[in-house]
């Protein structure tokens, strides 16, 4: 179910010179990245955390030891994973599990089958960029599908581990430590082999494309002052400012879905002009 504010938002000329403008920086990019948001998702129904709508604003933000608790009982954690006693856990995975990728997900993913985008990073835990086809994904807060061992790191499908509610935690095949959600909760810490990756890659940008996010949430709203830090160039696609619209080289005031989807169209056409 695609929420589609691309049909009925109108790109005004304005706009459409500043699309223009970031086109050509993306063209011109030796190494360019995205980073992405809950914004990026809510063209698929899935709403943001905070904000008008937001999961946060609705339901207040969740106690910061998600993740101490877990470690405290994995049993009782795991009976609330299978049955959330929490609203806002059941709006957010009722959402994310009946969402589709939308214009702006299926524009990054097409900017990196033409060249035009070398890493994605996303905060996003919905899977959406995977099935939008995007095959350089780092999820730094995880995947909602996906399963992993807190002993030795290693990720799981969900067939590949058998959850038997009798018997909660899970265990590792590997290594028969306890397995959790990969989504990484409050108060974990973001695992190392996704942090290394995410790091490599914003070292190597000379340009970041930011959507759909507030930049409040760190280690990944550092990375754009990193890129500029580095003299690369940061474009932000976000409908409202952001807390690094101040800092972005370039910022476009519109929806993900029709401005990405712009954008692929600018960025091509100067990467053919350059050709
Ligand atoms: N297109 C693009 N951006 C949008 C759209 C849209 N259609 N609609 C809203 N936005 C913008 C909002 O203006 C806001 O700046 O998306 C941003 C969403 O911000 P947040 O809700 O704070 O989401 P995010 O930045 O991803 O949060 C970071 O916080 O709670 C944690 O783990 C959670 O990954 C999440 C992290």
């Amino acid at each position: 179910m695609e929420i589609s504010t691309h049909a009925e938002f109108a790109l005004d000329p304005a706009l459409d010179a500043e699309i223009r403008r970031a086109g050509e920086r993306l063209a011109g990019a030796r190494h360019a990245v995205a980073l992405t948001g809950a914004g990026l998702s809510v063209e698929s129904g899935i709403p943001p955390f905070r904000g008008p709508g937001g999961i946060w604003t609705k339901h207040g933000e969740p106690p910061l030891d998600g993740y101490q608790r877990f470690l405290r009982d994995p049993k009782v954690a795991w009976q609330d994973r299978l049955a959330p006693r929490e609203a806002w856990a059941r709006e957010l995975g009722e959402a994310v599990r009946s969402a589709k990728p939308n214009a702006g997900h299926r524009a990054l993913a097409e900017l990196e089958r033409r060249g035009l985008l070398a890493a994605l990073i996303t905060q996003n835990i919905d899977d959406l960029h995977r099935q939008a086809g995007h095959a350089r994904v780092l999820e730094i807060h995880g995947n909602h599908r996906l399963l992993r061992c807190i002993g030795c790191g290693a990720r799981f499908d969900p067939s590949e581990i058998e959850v038997d509610p009798g018997r909660l935690p899970p265990r590792c095949p590997r290594c028969d430590g306890i397995v959790k959600g990969d989504v990484v909760q409050f108060g974990e810490p973001i695992p190392q082999d996704v942090l290394r990756a995410c790091f490599e890659a914003v070292a190597a940008a000379d340009c970041m494309l930011v959507a759909g996010t507030s930049a409040t949430v760190y280690p990944a709203a550092e990375f754009p002052y990193e890129v500029l830090r580095q003299g690369g160039c940061v474009i932000e696609v976000n409908p409202e400012p952001s807390e690094l619209t101040p800092a972005a080289t370039l910022s476009l005031r519109g929806p993900g879905g029709a401005v990405l989807a712009r954008l692929l169209a600018h960025a091509s056409a100067a990467a053919e002009g350059r050709a």
